[in-house]
């Protein structure tokens, strides 16, 4: 009951070329009397040239407003990366407390991968990364510079509940799914936070005996995802290397332009953030060809998390409908812009709705 209200973050480069797809794709997926309304909002590195900042002071007071957002991506060459992310998508993914970022990967029909000899289904793998803690610290950083001997400090923070969140929703997941669950450590090189990562799994796995549970080191698990991808079911990480993995997985499903990212807050207390995995671009930014594929099925998994399954399911199919049928942007080997790809997709649903 009620409208979805989603707020719509186009951001930067190639950002709002893609988002422009997904909403037309959720326009027409979601029937209009059920209500799904869009608010725009114009922030991102442009404005920041303007204002001196990436988004108003009251703008996660405005987002609190929404039940969904969706975000295509930050960050220009105009403005340091570091000033742009920890101005927007990062302080968004900590104040809502967006702390399971979900990547899933699958090989698309109609999309050959870099790995040949991967059979579409062969490739199914979900990414739980991390999202508010880890690697990604915005506190304790020092720099000593001025001497040849420069040095930079930045502590990492791994706390008990963040693990244990993160670790016991993979958990659900794989016991939803294969029942297999991976672990990515690095505990031979990283001897306080990883150790303790370890022991937070293995006492989460006690509490689920029925799924096959290893730790992997992130070096060898890197490998092996590309190597023996068909293995790997669930994989859960720490934000750093969750992000590694996750790029990883998309790259062998044909191109990162392909992969979504849910960034959840799964108690709903807050709203969670749907977005490509992909950044800004700035190489193809403005020529009309980047792929709207990840930031279409994005789209999907924010109308499945609206309550809308069928509609995000619609959408993924016809997504892959799309693709086998020859609508490929050239990442993916095609000759397709983004307007012509969104195109099929549109009358893929448009069939589909027909039907
Ligand atoms: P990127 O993902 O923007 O691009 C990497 C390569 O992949 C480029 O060659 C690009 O052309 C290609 N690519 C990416 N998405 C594509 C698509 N949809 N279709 C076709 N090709 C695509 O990564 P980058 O170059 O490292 O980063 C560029 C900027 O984006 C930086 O400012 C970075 O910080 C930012 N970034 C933002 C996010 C985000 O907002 N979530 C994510 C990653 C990077
Ligand atoms: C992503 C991006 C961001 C991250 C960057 C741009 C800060 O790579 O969304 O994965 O590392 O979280």
């Amino acid at each position: 009951n009620g409208t979805t209200r989603v707020a719509v973050i186009a951001g930067d480069g190639i950002g709002p070329e893609v988002i422009s797809s997904g909403v037309a794709v959720m326009r027409a997926a979601v029937d209009p009397s059920v209500g799904l309304e869009f608010e725009e909002f114009p922030w991102g590195s442009e404005y920041y040239l303007e204002h001196g900042r990436m988004m108003p002071e009251d703008a996660i007071e405005t987002l609190s407003g929404f039940d969904e957002i969706y975000l295509g991506a930050v960050g220009w060459p105009t403005v340091p990366d570091h000033v742009s992310l920890w101005g927007l998508l990062l302080p968004i993914r900590r104040r809502f407390d967006q702390y399971i970022n979900l990547r899933p990967t699958r090989l698309l029909r109609g999309v050959e991968g870099p790995l040949r000899a991967a059979d579409a289904g062969a490739l199914d793998i979900t990414v739980v990364r991390e999202n508010t803690e880890g690697e990604y610290s915005d506190s304790g950083g020092r720099i000593y510079k001025g001497t040849p001997h420069e040095i930079a400090v930045q502590e990492s923070i791994f706390t008990r509940r963040g693990v244990e969140r993160v670790v016991r929703y993979a958990y659900e997941l794989a016991t939803e799914k294969s029942g297999r669950l991976v672990g990515a450590t690095k505990s031979n090189g990283i001897s306080i936070t990883m150790p303790f990562f370890d022991e937070i799994f293995r006492e989460i796995g006690e509490e689920y005996p029925r799924v096959e549970a290893t730790l992997m080191h992130a070096d060898a698990l890197a490998a092996r995802l590309v190597l023996n991808p068909e293995r790997f079911d669930v994989v859960v990480g720490s934000n750093l290397f969750g992000d590694l993995l996750s790029e990883i997985t998309a790259a062998i499903s044909g191109a990162i332009g392909i992969a979504p990212s849910a960034n959840l807050n799964p108690e709903g207390t807050y709203p969670s953030l749907f977005e490509p995995i992909h950044g800004s671009a700035p190489d193809i930014a403005g020529q009309g060809i980047a792929n709207p594929a990840g930031a279409i099925w994005a789209a999907s998994l924010l109308l499945e998390h609206a309550g809308h399954a069928e509609a995000g399911t619609r959408v993924l199919d016809a997504l892959e409908g799309a693709l086998a049928d020859g609508a490929r942007t050239r990442d993916l080997g095609g000759e397709s812009s983004t307007e012509e790809v969104t195109q099929a997709v549109l009358g893929r649903l448009k069939d589909a709705q027909g039907a």
